[in-house]
């Protein structure tokens, strides 16, 4: 077992988790956001990510139900206009700054198709300076496809394995690891496909943060619901999505984990508050008693609509800011179960 801060990393553990709350993804690497910004026509450059960032951070009203932002290194340097580090508007907002470590997904070699997430190598002395830079939370995240025999076992035990040891190294640092293993929606695969696929990861990932004498206590898992690929024709109904996610989890994931947050993984915004709120709603029913805490770690299904509406444009701050704040209570009120289509209008 690891010598850690266990008090501190569960306290946090518990502040992201916090009832009507959920964390804010903003963690996209210098690439994936400027390829978003092309694809919006704005800048690629390091004024327009810091100029969005800022509008994302200091949305009045955020930290009601966003408790924790998950920023990209570059972010965490950054300051508003008037000179404050992100890091302390987020904290003077009630929102808990975090940071997301690994540096990407790379071709796994031996496995076309398939790619492990690399950067353990120095990761320890790299989590000792996000720490002494104000963030309390880590993430890391590996990807996994559906096509034909993947994901395979050699892809499952090299990202298994790199998960879990990033976890004790963050839980050594006083980091509260997120591990993000995300079975990709791209394909033609049936709901039943990603459910198999899920498990058959998430039962790995367990054994490996096992092995490595992590603290379920103080870690959170960040994964994927479970859906039907994009491509595939049979789009299974809210319902069969939310009962599909909560019967997965339910045997692969141990009671003692604090927490579990989704990715949205490029669903509409909307859909995927819809299918929270759905499994909000058959919590604590004699069907499903999940142990653990339920939310959303959302980047592209929070950020989407807000990106739309400022699209490089200072004028448009307010309104973006605005776009992200519905979103956040929409999924506020999607993680009490207490969503409804009509808010999406009022
Ligand atoms: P999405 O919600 O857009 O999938 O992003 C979540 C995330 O953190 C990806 O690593």
């Amino acid at each position: 077992m690891i010598t850690i801060d266990r008090p501190l990393l569960t306290d946090t553990a518990h502040r992201l988790m916090a009832d009507g709350k959920g964390l804010l993804a903003m963690d996209e690497s210098t690439g994936t956001c400027n390829r978003r910004f092309g694809t919006a026509g704005i800048p690629q450059t390091e004024a327009s990510r810091r100029a969005y960032r800022e509008l994302l951070v200091s949305t009045p009203g955020l930290g009601r139900t966003i408790s924790g932002a998950i920023l990209f290194e570059e972010t965490l340097h950054q300051r508003t206009r008037d000179d404050v580090l992100f890091t302390q508007v987020l904290e003077d907002a009630g929102i808990v700054p975090g940071i997301k470590v690994d540096l990407g997904a790379k071709p796994l070699a031996g496995h076309p198709g398939e790619r492990v997430t690399e950067g353990l190598d120095g990761l320890r002395a790299r989590l000792k300076a996000y720490f002494e830079k104000g963030a309390r939370f880590a993430k890391w995240r590996a990807v996994f496809s559906i096509e034909t025999g993947t994901p395979g076992p050699a892809c499952i035990a090299a990202n298994a394995h790199a998960l879990a040891r990033y976890t004790a190294l963050c839980q050594e640092a006083s980091l509260v690891p997120i591990v993000e293993p995300e079975v990709l929606m791209d394909g033609a695969h049936t709901l039943a496909e990603c459910g198999e696929a899920t498990h058959r990861v998430l039962h790995q990932v367990f054994e490996q943060l096992d092995q490595q004498g992590v603290v379920l206590e103080a870690m959170l898992l960040k994964p994927n619901m479970v859906l039907p690929g994009t491509d595939c024709p049979m789009q299974d109904d809210i319902d069969a999505v939310a009962d599909a996610t909560l019967a997965c989890l339910l045997r692969a994931v141990p009671a003692a984990v604090a927490g579990i947050a989704f990715l949205s993984g490029g669903q509409p915004a909307a859909l995927a508050t819809v299918r929270l709120n759905a499994m909000h709603r058959r919590r604590g029913t004699v069907l499903v008693r999940s142990p653990w805490p339920l939310t959303f770690s959302f980047g592209r299904a929070l950020q989407e609509p807000a990106l739309a509406a400022w699209a490089g444009n200072d004028a448009n701050r307010v309104a973006a800011q605005q776009a992200l704040l519905h979103r956040a209570t929409c999924n506020g009120a999607a993680v009490r179960g207490q969503y409804s289509p009509a808010m999406e209008t009022a």
